[in-house]
């Protein structure tokens, strides 16, 4: 094997720190680290279908095209345990299912993200912002992450799950309990199953007990629901109402962190925004291609492929590397410029296929009513001081962004 045949596995924590952190200018790359995007455009170019012994050994495609088609090849590619370096994630759904049993799911629950219900949602989700984002304004300064980026999405998933408002600080203290782990292999599984499991089934027992409206309320809907002719069981919604709460917080978290140093190292794009806030969606989906918090999923391959005259084998884990393909210069122009109207921007942020984000209506309705509303209300945002990033096997963001408004 060259060089170019391996790779080098899954980020550590010491190679993902912001260009910023390393001395490298305001105008850095938000929490992608200059290693790592160099990484990928090596693999892009010389290795695109690369091994790597870590974790057990597996595969990494990097070009978009190879991406996109194995995301939408769920026969050839299974999903299973969703990261590469958690073998024993446990099963989550609808995640870790696969056709057709996977649809039956999907279909329970698309219609609770559907564009009503997220019609619905929006004055909720506007007043969480508006309650967060006035402290730190009257403040002037703050760290955005605490004050904002992490408690708006808790709320949201509160407030997608009909919990009471008041629960939700108690999801905000377990997540970051969760979240300060820095997503350790070996305790994720634990504390997902442990802290977010006891707090979905509390809220699943009450349900049982006295359901809510099954069109609006998603558990109560799910828990009316039957799969082969039953209903579901206890464990079944409670793993359900995990997978959100698991995939909705950091994720959306990390989105919101990024799109806010974007916006407070590019005073151009501030301005552009306060004067046409129709381009906030566009934007929005710039920040998402460009950031991709969730850079790699894992897929097991169920037969041998042939790519790039290399073969998969029949078993071999496959990661599928988000990140890489959204700054393939083959897919977008200029791939490292943030282009706030670009067009088309087919980019991979969500994924591609049956499992593309159940949440990125949700996700979208969030980062469009937070910058709304912060460019609204600002004359002036600017970095306050150097951010820090926490990597971990499935993310990366920030986990401290000093900022300082001027408003209006
Ligand atoms: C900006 C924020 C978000 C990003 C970047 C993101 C990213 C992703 C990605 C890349 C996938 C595809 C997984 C794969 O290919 O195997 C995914 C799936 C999923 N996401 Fe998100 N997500 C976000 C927000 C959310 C939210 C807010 C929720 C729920 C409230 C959510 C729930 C899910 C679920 C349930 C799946 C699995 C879908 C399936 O297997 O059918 N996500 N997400």
């Amino acid at each position: 094997m060259t060089d170019f045949d391996s790779h080098s596995g899954s980020p550590s924590v010491s190679d993902w720190f912001p260009e910023e952190d390393r001395g490298g200018g305001a105008r850095g790359s938000g929490s992608r680290s200059a290693q790592r995007l160099a990484e990928y455009q090596r693999l892009r170019e010389r290795c695109p279908v690369a091994w790597t012994e870590d974790n057990g050994g597996y595969w990494t495609l990097t070009r978009y095209d190879d991406v996109r088609d194995a995301a939408r090849r769920p026969a050839d590619f299974a999903s299973g345990a969703p990261f590469i370096a958690m073998p024993e994630f446990g099963s989550q759904i609808p995640i870790s299912l696969n056709p057709p049993e996977h649809a039956t799911y999907r279909r329970l629950l698309n219609r609770y993200f559907s564009a009503p219900a997220m019609a619905r949602l929006e004055p909720t989700i506007r007043g969480f912002v508006v309650e967060h984002l006035e402290p730190l304004l009257e403040a002037g300064e703050g760290d955005a992450i605490t004050a904002f980026c992490q408690p708006v999405p808790a709320r949201a998933l509160s407030a997608l799950l009909n919990l009471p408002d008041s629960a939700y600080t108690e999801l905000v203290k377990e997540i970051a309990d969760f979240e300060r782990m820095g997503w350790d292999p070996n305790k994720v599984g634990a504390v997902i199953a442990q802290v977010f499991g006891a707090h979905i089934a509390r809220v699943v027992a009450e349900r049982r007990a006295r359901p809510l409206d099954p069109e609006s309320d998603l558990l109560s809907g799910v828990m009316a629901a039957e799969v082969d002719g039953r209903p579901l069981s206890d464990d079944t919604v409670t793993q359900i109402g995990v997978q959100l709460i698991a995939a909705g917080h950091a994720t959306t978290a990390d989105s919101l962190g990024a799109a806010l140093y974007r916006l407070a190292t590019n005073p151009d794009i501030q301005m552009t925004l306060r004067r046409f806030p129709e381009r906030i969606p566009s934007a929005v989906e710039e920040f998402l291609r460009i950031e991709t918090p969730l850079p790699e999923l894992a897929r097991t391959a169920t037969e041998d492929v042939e790519l790039h005259g290399r073969t998969i084998r029949a078993g071999d884990r496959v990661a599928l590397n988000y990140g890489a393909a959204n700054r393939d210069p083959e897919a977008f122009e200029h791939p490292s410029a943030c282009i706030i109207d670009r067009s088309p921007n087919d980019h991979l942020a969500f994924g591609s296929g049956v499992h593309k984000c159940l949440g990125a209506p949700l996700a979208r309705l969030e980062l469009r009513v937070a910058l709304e509303e912060i460019l609204a209300r600002t004359a002036e945002i600017d970095l306050a001081g150097p951010g820090t990033v926490t990597t971990g096997i499935m993310l990366s963001g920030f986990t401290s962004l000093p900022l300082r408004f001027r408003t209006r």
